[in-house]
C-alpha cells in the first residue's frame, strides 16, 4: 500500500481477445519450466486462438521492448522471445497485448540489474502482459497508471521492489496465475481499482502477499498466499483520492504460515503489519470471507479493525469512515493460527485463556456476521450476529462483460494520479523519506511548476545525504507539468 502520511481457461483468453478487439494467432507457449502451485497448461489450450487482425511485431534477444512498443499501433501483438531485456518499458497507447514467447521453457526476462526503477509501465486501456519474468527492479514490477480491460497474466516477478503487480485507479481487470516473491511492500496491490478478479496467483517471501486498497467489487480467488508477514489486506488507506474500499471477496485462498520478518519500508503502512497476519480487514466494508484455509498464522488468522486499532493517522481526511461494516466470515478451514500474537492481542488472549486466536475483532462496526462461530476461536466478536448468507457463489466473476470506455481524466486528476502514483512513494508533505519533503521543494519552486518539470525530467544529485532522484522523462510532458503544479497545491 502507499504511504499514507509519508509515503505511503479458455473463457480467460477470450476475454483477452474482447479487450483487445480482435484475435490472434499466438504461438502456443510451453509449459513452464519451474514448478508451479497453478497448473497453467489448462489456460494455455486456449491460447491457439485463431483468427487474426492487428499486427505482430516480433522482438529478440538484443533488441528493446520498447522500440516495438513505440511503432505498435491499437490491436497489435507484441511478441518478445527468450532473452534479457534490460529497460523500462512505457505503454502509453490502447489496446497492446505484450506477449512473451515461451521456447523450450524458456521466457523472456526483464532484469532491472537492481539499477532501474520499474519494468513495464503502462497508461493505455485494453493491455496484456503475459509470460514475463521481471527481476531486480527498485520500484515496480508492473504497474497501470488508470488503464481499464487490462490483463495481467502468468508473469513471474522476483525482487522486484516496491510492488510487483500494481494496477491504480483501473477498472475491469484481470490478475491470475502470477508468481510474486521478494517484493517489499504488496506483491499484487490492487489500488483504487473497480471490478477487478485476483485469481490463481502465488505470493510469497513478500511483505503483503494481496492487499485490496481504496477498491471496489473484487474478488480474489484461489491464490496461494504463503510465508509473507502479512497474507491478505483489505485496507482503506486514508489521504488517497478514492476513500471507500468496499464489495471484495476472498474465496477458496490457501492463507498458509504468513510468518515472514516484516521488511517494509520503515514508516510505510505494511511496515505496520505483524509477521503472521493471515487476513487483515481495516476500514473495509462489504467483505466477504468464504472457504478459505487459515493455517499456521501466527499473529491471527483473520483481524478485522479500524484505522484508530490499525495505527493509521486519518484525522485529517475527512472522507474516512472508518470502520469495517458489514463484514461477512462464512465457512472458512482454520489451523493453528495466532499462536504468538502481536502485544495488542496477547492481552486480551491471556485474561481469556486463549492459547490461539482465528479471528479477532478490534473496532466499532455495524452489521458484521459470522457463520457457525462455535467453529473458530475468536476475540471479541460480541455483537456479530450468525449471518444469513451462506455463499457468495453467485458470483462468478468482478469483471465486466464489455470493456469499459478509457477514464475522462482532468488536469487535476492527471496530477493527483501521477502524484500518488509515483512520486508519493519517495515524496510526503512533511518528511524526508526517499526524497526531500514537498514542503521544502514547495519553497524552492514556488510559483514555478516548470522548473519542477526541468528537475524530474533531468534530476540531477544536489543533496549529498539523498539518493538521487530517477528522470520523469517517461511521463508525457502534460503529465509531468500537471503533477508539478498538483505538487505546489498540496498542503498537506
Ligand atoms: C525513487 C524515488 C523518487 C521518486 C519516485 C520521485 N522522486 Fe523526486 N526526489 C527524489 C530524491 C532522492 C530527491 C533528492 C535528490 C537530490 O537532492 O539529489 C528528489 C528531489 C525532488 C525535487 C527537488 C528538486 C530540487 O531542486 O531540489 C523535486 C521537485 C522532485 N523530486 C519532484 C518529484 C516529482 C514531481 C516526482 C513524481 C513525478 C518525484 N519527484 C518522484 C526521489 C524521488
Amino acid at each position: 500500500m502507499k504511504k499514507v502520511s509519508k509515503f505511503l481457461v479458455v473463457l480467460v483468453l477470450f476475454g483477452v481477445g474482447i479487450i483487445v478487439g480482435k484475435f490472434f494467432l499466438i504461438p502456443k507457449p510451453e509449459p513452464n519450466v519451474a514448478p508451479t502451485f497453478f497448473d497453467s497448461s489448462a489456460q494455455e489450450e486456449g491460447a491457439e486462438l485463431s483468427a487474426v487482425e492487428g499486427n505482430s511485431i516480433e522482438v529478440k534477444d538484443g533488441q528493446l521492448i520498447q522500440e516495438a512498443v513505440s511503432v505498435a499501433k491499437s490491436g497489435d501483438i507484441i511478441l518478445v522471445y527468450p532473452g534479457i531485456y534490460k529497460e523500462t518499458v512505457y505503454i502509453d497507447k490502447d489496446n497492446i497485448r505484450l506477449y512473451g514467447v515461451v521456447e523450450e521453457g524458456k521466457r523472456p526476462i526483464l532484469d532491472g540489474s537492481k539499477e532501474l526503477n520499474d519494468a513495464i509501465l503502462y497508461s493505455g486501456n485494453g493491455i496484456a502482459i503475459e509470460n514475463f519474468i521481471i527481476k531486480n527492479y527498485k520500484g515496480n514490477g508492473i504497474m497501470g497508471q488508470a488503464g481499464n480491460n487490462f490483463v495481467i497474466k502468468n508473469n513471474w516477478i522476483f525482487d522486484a521492489g516496491v510492488y510487483g503487480i500494481f494496477p491504480q485507479f483501473g477498472k475491469n481487470g484481470l490478475v491470475e496465475l502470477n508468481k510474486l516473491s521478494g517484493i517489499e511492500d504488496a506483491a499484487i496491490y490492487i489500488g483504487m481499482c473497480d471490478n477487478i478478479d485476483v485469481r490463481n496467483n502465488e505470493v510469497y517471501e513478500s511483505v503483503a502477499g494481496i492487499e485490496i486498497e481504496n477498491s471496489r467489487h473484487c474478488l480474489v480467488e484461489n491464490n496461494y498466499v504463503h510465508d509473507n508477514a502479512g497474507g491478505l489486506l483489505a485496507f482503506i488507506t486514508p489521504g488517497l483520492p478514492i476513500k471507500t474500499c468496499y464489495d471484495i471477496i476472498l474465496r477458496e485462498n490457501f492463507v498458509i504460515n504468513n510468518n515472514h520478518v516484516n521488511f517494509g519500508a520503515e514508516g510505510s503502512v505494511v511496515a505496520g503489519i505483524p509477521s503472521g497476519t493471515g487476513l487483515l480487514i481495516m476500514a473495509a466494508d462489504n467483505v466477504t470471507v468464504e472457504d478459505n484455509f487459515f493455517v499456521g498464522n501466527k499473529a491471527f488468522g483473520i483481524g478485522i479493525v479500524n484505522l484508530e486499532n490499525g495505527g493509521v493517522s486519518f484525522s485529517t481526511d475527512e472522507g474516512i469512515e472508518q470502520n469495517p461494516d458489514n463484514i461477512s466470515i462464512l465457512d472458512n478451514y482454520m489451523e493453528n493460527n495466532g499462536y504468538d500474537p502481536p502485544a495488542e492481542i496477547k492481552a486480551a488472549t491471556t485474561i481469556a485463556l486463549m492459547d490461539n486466536i482465528d479471528v479477532a475483532y478490534l473496532a466499532d462496526g455495524k452489521n458484521n456476521c459470522i457463520l457457525n462461530r462455535g467453529r473458530y476461536l475468536t476475540l471479541n466478536l460480541g455483537d456479530f450476529a450468525d449471518c444469513e448468507l451462506t455463499t457468495t457463489k453467485e458470483v462468478a466473476s468482478y469483471r465486466l462483460n464489455n470493456p469499459v470506455a478509457p477514464r475522462d481524466i482532468s488536469k487535476i486528476e492527471m496530477g493527483k494520479l501521477a502524484y500518488y502514483g509515483v512520486c508519493a512513494g519517495c515524496h510526503s508533505y512533511n518528511n524526508i523519506i526517499v526524497g526531500p519533503s514537498v514542503k521544502d521543494i514547495q519553497t524552492i519552486y514556488p510559483d514555478n511548476p516548470e522548473g519542477i518539470v526541468e528537475y524530474i525530467t533531468n534530476p540531477y544529485k544536489k543533496r549529498p545525504n539523498l539518493v538521487e532522484m530517477p528522470s520523469q522523462k517517461y511521463l508525457p510532458e502534460d503529465v509531468r507539468k500537471a503533477v508539478a503544479e498538483y505538487m505546489l497545491s498540496l498542503n498537506e
